[in-house]
């Protein structure tokens, strides 16, 4: 597998359970993020994409909607060094300029600084796979889907080969909705923050035993 992308849900819930605050439950899944990449590094895989949070998002409450920006901003601020060390390069797709123009000054930064890491981590933030697909209509002057694809916020990557979504919710919530058109899916009751080694593990093995025709005949 090249590309694992994942709808990290389930944080509120999890904070929820806990009597927490939802943003705990936001810090934890940040801190889940952080052990996922390691997963992904240590299994061979050289793409991550997270949604961390969707056009849809903002109408969340301004508490929840700042705490989470500030958690975004904090993860562009203090992970330069690690990101660095560890050769991953970061990139964000969604609609930037819903973000403040300080954060989108430091997300160029970091784009740039970390442009040479061979893996790619992808942040999806105030993404929508509609809003990308009208953005990238805009851009489109013709041709075919390889040049539609290039018009999309995630040109030069690959599709996702898989894509995880936790807390047990079964839909696709307006993500990567162009890219995944031959994804593999995997839905676990999990929530985010408590996604583990083990859990990565199911999925992988739950992605090993598919057949992945693409339209084409079965080979079995
Ligand atoms: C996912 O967790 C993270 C974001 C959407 C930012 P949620 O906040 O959606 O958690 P639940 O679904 O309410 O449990
Ligand atoms: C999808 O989760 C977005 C992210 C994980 C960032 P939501 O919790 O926002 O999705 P719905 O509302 O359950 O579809
Ligand atoms: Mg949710």
């Amino acid at each position: 597998m090249e590309h694992l992308a994942v709808i990290m849900d389930g944080n509120g819930r999890w904070a929820e359970k806990r009597h927490l605050p939802r943003i705990m439950g936001h810090r934890a899944g940040a801190e889940a993020l952080d052990r996922c990449m390691h997963y992904c590094k240590a299994a061979g895989i050289r793409y991550l994409t997270v949604y961390a949070f969707s056009t849809e998002n903002w109408k969340r409450s301004e508490e929840e909607v700042s705490g989470l920006m500030k958690l975004l901003s904090g993860f562009v601020h203090s992970k330069e060094k690690e990101l660095l060390a560890e050769g991953v390069r970061f990139r964000v797709i969604g609609r930037r300029s819903d973000l403040s123009e300080k954060l989108q000054a430091e997300i160029a930064a970091l784009e740039e600084k970390t442009k040479a890491g061979d893996f790619t981590l992808i942040v999806a933030l105030s993404y929508g796979g509609r809003d990308e697909i009208v953005r990238a209509a805009m851009k489109f002057r013709g041709g075919t889907e390889e040049d539609f694809a290039n018009c999309l916020d995630t040109a030069g990557l690959p599709d996702p080969d898989l894509v995880i979504r936790t807390s047990g919710e079964q839909r696709i919530s307006n993500f990567l909705l162009w890219q995944s058109a031959y994804s593999e899916y995997y839905f676990t009751e999990t929530l985010w923050p408590d996604f583990d080694q083990a859990e990565f593990d199911r999925a992988l093995a739950s992605y090993a035993k598919r057949e992945r025709r693409m339209g084409g005949r079965l080979t079995k």
